[in-house]
């Protein structure tokens, strides 16, 4: 039997990778293409990048294909765009990249699928009670995972801490911009962050992802938070793997 693959395509904040993925594995099948985006690229300058990293993977052409996105996803419609264009606040992504792509697409949040991914091939696998996944990037994305199953668009990234939007002290692009080491940023910023979801939240196990996963030894050890916190297996690529996976579960003809 063909192996079957699917297309995962991540907008972030910064850029927009896409990978054809094995679905039995959760590995790509070929690199990764990726594009910068400056942050206001309109939905139809995006849309144009999906097409062209769809259009660039012709071995996934017929498979499922699934898009994340940085912010809330309604059924397909983004509701909430914090680091990207006000413009994208209710549009329908889902029909806007069918249009370019010409095929069925998926769209949810990337943090879900980052989690979808670990869930299935990384730290969240067989996990059973409630698992946290947190990614640290130019924001704070959160999925969370009850006994396997995904709770869909948790922004606790966005919890007030000490009278600020979260990510805009505790996320990775935070430290860059503040110029703190991974120890600072750890001991002021993490620290506090990671106590006040755990207050609220009381996680069975925390999951960190986003590119700075790979750094994971230089901030991980330093947290002091009751929940065990691990680095995301799939590092960077759970975005990719995810999105490709959650549009193979919905079927090719999900709406
Ligand atoms: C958005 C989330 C997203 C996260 C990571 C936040 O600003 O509100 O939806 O998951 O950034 O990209």
């Amino acid at each position: 039997m063909a192996q079957p693959i699917g297309l995962g395509i991540d907008i972030g904040g910064s850029g927009i990778k896409g990978a054809p993925v094995d679905l039995t594995t959760g590995e790509f099948t070929a690199e990764r293409l990726k594009f910068s985006t400056p942050e206001h690229h309109t939905p139809e300058q995006m849309a144009e990048v999906v097409r062209q990293i769809a259009a660039h993977f012709p071995e996934a052409a017929d498979g499922p294909l699934g898009v994340t996105f940085p912010g809330i996803v309604q059924n397909g419609v983004i509701r909430t765009a914090a680091n990207l264009d006000d413009a994208w606040i209710d549009t329908d992504a889902r029909a806007l990249f069918t249009k370019a792509t010409g095929r069925p697409v998926r769209v949810l949040n990337d943090a879900d699928a980052a989690a979808v991914a670990e869930t299935r091939f990384g730290a969240a696998k067989d996990v059973p009670g409630v698992v946290l996944l947190t990614t640290l990037g130019t924001g704070i994305g959160t999925a969370l995972v009850v006994d396997g199953r995904l709770v869909p668009n948790t922004e606790f990234g966005h919890l007030e801490v000490d009278g600020h939007d979260a990510e805009t002290r505790a996320s990775s692009a935070a430290r860059k911009r503040d110029g703190l080491t991974y120890e600072e940023w750890a001991h002021q910023r993490l620290n506090r962050y990671y106590r006040v979801v755990e207050d609220l939240l009381w996680p069975d196990l925390i999951v960190v992802g986003g590119g700075v996963s790979r750094k994971a030894d230089r901030f991980l050890p330093l947290l002091d938070i009751p929940p065990p916190a691990v680095p995301a297996a799939l590092l960077n690529t759970a975005g990719i793997v995810g999105a490709a996976l959650a549009a193979a579960d919905d079927g090719h003809n999900a709406s």
